[in-house]
C-alpha cells in the first residue's frame, strides 16, 4: 500500500480516531493535513508523524465556522495545494434522550454534517477540474440501529449519510470517489471528551467488541485505498443488520433493553445534588 505523496486532509485530526488514521496514511506514503481546533495536540500530531519520517501540517480551524473553513482552506491551497483525498471526521458526541437536548447540543452535533459540507464544498470546484479525488466520510451505524437516549448524536450521523449519499449522486460520471465508514463503538478519547455518553451505550452492542483506533484506523486507510464504497466497522456488524432485516422486533427489544432507559435517567438525576 502506498499512497505516492498523495494529500490527506483530516478533519478531527488532534485526538481519537483522527489522529490515528493520520498516523497510519503517513506510515504508507501519504502527505497528511491535520485540522481541528486544539492547536497544541495537533502539533503534538503533526511532530510525532514528521519524527517518524512522514510528512504532516496542522491547521487550526473550527469547521463548524464556514469562515474559518474558507480562510483555513485558502491558507491549504497557497501553502501545498489541493487535498486528493478528504477525510471528514470531526465531531462530537452529546448522547441524550430529546428532551434533555438543549439548542447547543443539537448545534454542536451537526458540526460532523456542516463541517463535512463546509470542508467539502471549498475543495470540490478544484478536485471537479482535475477530475479525481476521494471523500471519506465518517459516520456511527446508529441511524440503522438506533437506540435510546442519543437523539440528536443519532440525526447528526444520518445526515452525514444522507450528505454522503447526495454527494456520491452529485458525482455519479465522475472519477472522484465517495466512501461511507460505518462505524460501530471504538476505544478512543471520543468516551472521555464526551462524559455521560460511554454509559448509555447498548451492552448487546459490546458483543462486536471494542477496538483501538489503531485497528480500526488501519481498516479506514485500507478501505480507502481499495476505494471501498461503504465500510461497516466491524464487519460483524453486517450480522446485526441481518438480524434486523429478518426481525426488527428482536433487533428493537436487544436495543432498548440493554441500553439506558428512561428508569436509569430517573435514578441518575434523583442522584444530582439538589440546587437552592
Ligand atoms: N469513538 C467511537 O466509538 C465512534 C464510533 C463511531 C463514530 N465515531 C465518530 O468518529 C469521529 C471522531 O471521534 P473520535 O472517537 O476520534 O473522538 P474525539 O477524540 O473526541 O475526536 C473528535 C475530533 O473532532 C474534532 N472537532 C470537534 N468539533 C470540532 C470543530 N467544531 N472544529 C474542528 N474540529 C472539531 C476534535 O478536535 P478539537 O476539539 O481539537 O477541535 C477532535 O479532533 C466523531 O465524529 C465520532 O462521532 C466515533
Amino acid at each position: 500500500m502506498d499512497f505516492n505523496n498523495k494529500l490527506v486532509l483530516i478533519t478531527g485530526a488532534s485526538s481519537g480516531i483522527g489522529a490515528a488514521t493520520a498516523k497510519e496514511f503517513a506510515k504508507h506514503n501519504a502527505r497528511v493535513l491535520l485540522l481541528a481546533r486544539r492547536i497544541e495536540e495537533l502539533r503534538k500530531v503533526a511532530e510525532e508523524i514528521q519524527r517518524e519520517g512522514g510528512y504532516a501540517k496542522y491547521y487550526p480551524v473550527n469547521i463548524a465556522d464556514y469562515r474559518s473553513v474558507e480562510k483555513t482552506a485558502n491558507k491549504i491551497k497557497k501553502e501545498v495545494g489541493i487535498p486528493d483525498i478528504i477525510f471528514n471526521n470531526g465531531g462530537s458526541g452529546i448522547w441524550k434522550y430529546i428532551d434533555e437536548e438543549t439548542s447547543e447540543d443539537i448545534s454542536k452535533l451537526m458540526t460532523l454534517y456542516f463541517g463535512a459540507f463546509f470542508v467539502t464544498r471549498v475543495f470540490l470546484p478544484d478536485i471537479l477540474k482535475r477530475n479525481t479525488g476521494h471523500i471519506v466520510n465518517m459516520s456511527s451505524h446508529v441511524p440503522v440501529l438506533p437506540f435510546p437516549g442519543a437523539n440528536g448524536y443519532i440525526v447528526a450521523h444520518a445526515a452525514m449519510r444522507g450528505f454522503t449519499d447526495a454527494l456520491r449522486s452529485d458525482l455519479y460520471n465522475t472519477d472522484i470517489n465517495v466512501t461511507l465508514l460505518s462505524c460501530a463503538k471504538f476505544r478512543s478519547t471520543f468516551w472521555a471528551n464526551n462524559p455521560g455518553s460511554e454509559e448509555r451505550y447498548p451492552k448487546v452492542a459490546l458483543i462486536l467488541g471494542v477496538p483501538p483506533v489503531e485497528v480500526v484506523a488501519r481498516i479506514i486507510v485500507k478501505s480507502t485505498y481499495k476505494k471501498k464504497k461503504v465500510v461497516t466497522i466491524p464487519s460483524l456488524l453486517k450480522l446485526a443488520d441481518l438480524i434486523n432485516f429478518i426481525c426488527p422486533p428482536l433487533m428493537r427489544w436487544l436495543l432498548y433493553h440493554t441500553g439506558f432507559t428512561r428508569k436509569d435517567l430517573i435514578v441518575k438525576n434523583q442522584k444530582k445534588p439538589i440546587t437552592p
